[in-house]
């Protein structure tokens, strides 16, 4: 089953591509550094948080065999964005701030509980990171319109999120049928993952003004 989500509403990203191409218009040079920096350290970071969760996997086939996927996914799109980065002539720079709270989780911990919560975990909160990128991707292929070599790569990155949000999103449609606190929780995880993100944007602009600060003098 390959499904895929073609279509991704501002409500439930909680943004919008307008929102996007507004906070980028907004951001100095440094600032849009920043900016892709963090988008190229989340798809890093994912793919290899992925990647030992898929390990752990042992009697649901079909998530170790689409996490698995989605390991490799997110690993390429991470190396996809160091090629936007050095094309557009910006620094590709190590990201130490971490905007999900993932960096300082040791994925090993994944082992204490039990696979099916586990797997469950990873649904809802990589559903709302998904939901987000989408949203994130759309607004940046507005941005680089102009830019082939720029869209060449966000169109295979948003293809292949496509099909991340199709096959975990139909897993928690069918869960939500006999479990419909679910749908609940899938609207929680939205919630959280928008304010966390508010926040750290925050943080994130500071820390590349302080950069430019400190270069320039
Ligand atoms: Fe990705
Ligand atoms: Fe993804």
């Amino acid at each position: 089953m390959d499904t895929l989500k073609t279509h991704v509403t501002d409500e439930e990203a909680r943004l919008s591509a307008d929102d996007v191409v507004r906070r980028w218009q907004q951001l100095d040079g440094p600032g849009r550094e920043a900016f892709l920096n963090g988008v190229r350290f989340t798809e890093m970071r994912g793919g290899a948080l992925l990647a030992y969760l898929a390990e752990s996997v042992a009697f649901d086939k079909d998530a170790r065999k689409n996490i698995m996927r989605q390991a490799r996914d997110e690993a390429k799109h991470g190396y996809y964005f160091s090629q936007i980065i050095e094309h557009l002539g910006f620094e590709e720079h190590p990201v130490v701030d971490d905007p999900l709270g993932l960096g300082s989780r040791n994925p090993n911990e994944l082992r204490d509980v039990d696979e099916e919560t586990r797997i469950l975990f990873f649904m809802l909160n990589t559903e709302a990171i998904e939901l987000r990128a989408s949203v994130i991707f759309d607004g940046l292929n507005r941005i680089f319109a102009d830019d082939p070599f720029v869209g060449r790569y966000l169109n295979e990155i948003r293809y292949d999120e496509m099909f991340h949000l199709g096959w975990i999103g139909s897993r928690l449609d069918v869960l939500a049928e006999t479990r419909p606190e679910v749908d609940g929780w899938r609207e929680a995880s939205r919630d959280a993952l928008a304010g966390a993100l508010a926040a750290y944007e925050k943080q994130v602009d500071a820390a590349a003004r302080e950069r430019a600060s400190s270069s320039s003098s």
